[in-house]
Order: structure tokens, then sequence, then C-alpha cells
């Protein structure tokens, strides 16, 4: 059984000291064992964030990452600096990412390739924007994005593979997918997965939903049949909004 997942991305949010009273405050909660936590705090602050969660059961996940082992990439960072201090996940393919520095699906596939080559864990982003969804062809879209960036992998990677289908319309708008609609989607990804390797992996990936869930929304998301959990991001940088996300999962 695929196990659920609550991911929160605090993207430029937060300074040192608001990160570490954010990881204290939701070290006081209790969660259930069947929900994998994460934060995913700016680059700065993993060194601290991995400190402050030794012991407890959240795991601190990087933003980004560059697909280059090393060299002149001045600004950016390599999973060998991410590994080095014991982070060993990163959110791939934010739309943000997409938008803003032009990462394209075959930019996107070299970072998961590097990221798997280091035996490190992905969070995929993907989604459709609006006017994609508005013609309708935001399965082909879909398809597109997962075809060209990680249907070259070998079975054996997917083991290392979270998806987060994120519509770009829903992303900090306050406009959320319906459960209909994200269960319709996460269904049809899963299809795609099992056409290409087989059903036993599709039925085991885990297939996140994200953009504008919340307190309100969340229970109904999260109790579509192929929808294992969320990516979460304005809700996550408020200790009990996103306790409540995680307890509805
Ligand atoms: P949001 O962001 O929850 O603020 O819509 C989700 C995301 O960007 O991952």
């Amino acid at each position: 059984m695929r196990k659920k997942i609550v991911a929160g991305n605090w993207k430029m949010n937060n300074n040192k000291q608001e990160t570490a009273e954010l990881i204290e405050s939701l070290k006081l909660l209790s969660f259930s064992t069947d929900v994998r936590v994460m934060i995913a705090p700016a680059h700065t602050h993993l060194v601290q964030a991995e400190k402050l969660t030794q012991g407890a059961t959240i795991e601190v996940l990087a933003q980004n990452m560059n697909a280059a082992e090393s060299g002149a990439y001045t600004g950016e960072i390599s999973a060998r600096m991410l590994q080095s201090i014991n982070i060993n996940k990163v959110i791939l393919g934010h739309s943000e990412r997409r938008a803003y520095y032009n990462e394209t699906d075959s930019v996107l596939k070299k970072k998961v390739e590097t990221a798997l080559r280091h035996d490190m864990e992905v969070v995929f982003c993907f989604g459709e924007e609006l006017e994609e969804r508005k013609k309708e062809c935001h399965f082909e879209v879909v398809r597109t994005q997962l075809e060209t960036a990680l249907f070259g992998l070998k079975p054996s990677r997917w083991s290392k593979i979270i998806l987060a289908y994120e519509p770009v319309w829903a992303i900090g708008t306050g406009e959320t997918a319906s459960p209909e609609q994200a269960q319709e989607m996460h269904a049809f990804i899963r299809g795609l997965i099992s056409l290409k390797y087989d059903q036993n992996l599709a039925d085991s990936v885990p297939i996140l939903y994200g953009g504008s869930v919340k307190p309100a929304n969340a229970s109904a998301i999260f109790s579509q049949p192929d929808v294992d959990g969320g990516l979460i991001g304005g809700s996550a940088l408020n200790v009990e909004d996103f306790a409540s996300i995680i307890q509805s999962v």
C-alpha cells in the first residue's frame, strides 16, 4: 500500500529564526506513522532544519538543485552539496522554476537523472496552465511532461520518485481543482505509467496533489483513491493549518 505524504514547500519565505520557530512548533505535534511529513525550507536553512528535525518524524527536502555535478554555475547548488549536509530529497520541476527560470522538461530530465544517480528521492512537479485546461489539452500537456522528463527511467529508478500534480492555475490563487478533477488526472497519470511500465509500478508510485490545499478542502481531495497526499505552499507556513492538513490525509 502507498504511504500518504504531506510536504510543505516553504518557497522563499522565513528567515533563520522563523524557520527554527516553525520547525519547533511542528515538532510539538504528533502525527500518525501512516503519513510521511516533509518540509522544504530555503537552501540557507537546510543545515539548521536537518539538525532541528533529528529524532523527529519530519523529513527535510530541498526546493531545487542543479543538474551538473559541479563547476561554473554561479548561485547554484549540487546534489553532492545537499548530500554533504544529509539532505537526500529534492523538489524538481515546480511550476515557479519552470515559469521564472526556464526549466523545460529536457532540463528537468537531466536534474532527475542527477538526483537519482545520487540515490536522492525526487518530488517531481508538473501540471497544466489555465489556458491549456480551457482548451482541454491538459491531459496531453501532462502526458508530454511525464514522457519527456521521466519515461526514460528504468523501472527500478521509480522507487525514488514521488509525483506532484499541480495545475498551475491552482497554485497560490485560492482556486483549487475539484476533488473529481484531481482524481481524474491522477487516475490518468497512473494509467500512463501502467502503459509505459506495468500496473504494479503504477500502483506503487505516490501521486500528490498541489494547488491551494487548505484545511477546508484537504479531506475531500485526499479522500480520492488515487490522491496520496499533497504538496502544500501557503498553508504550510502556518502550523495550525499545516497540522490540520496532515490530519486530513
Ligand atoms: P499553494 O502552493 O498551496 O500556495 O497553492 C502549492 C505549491 O506551489 O506547491
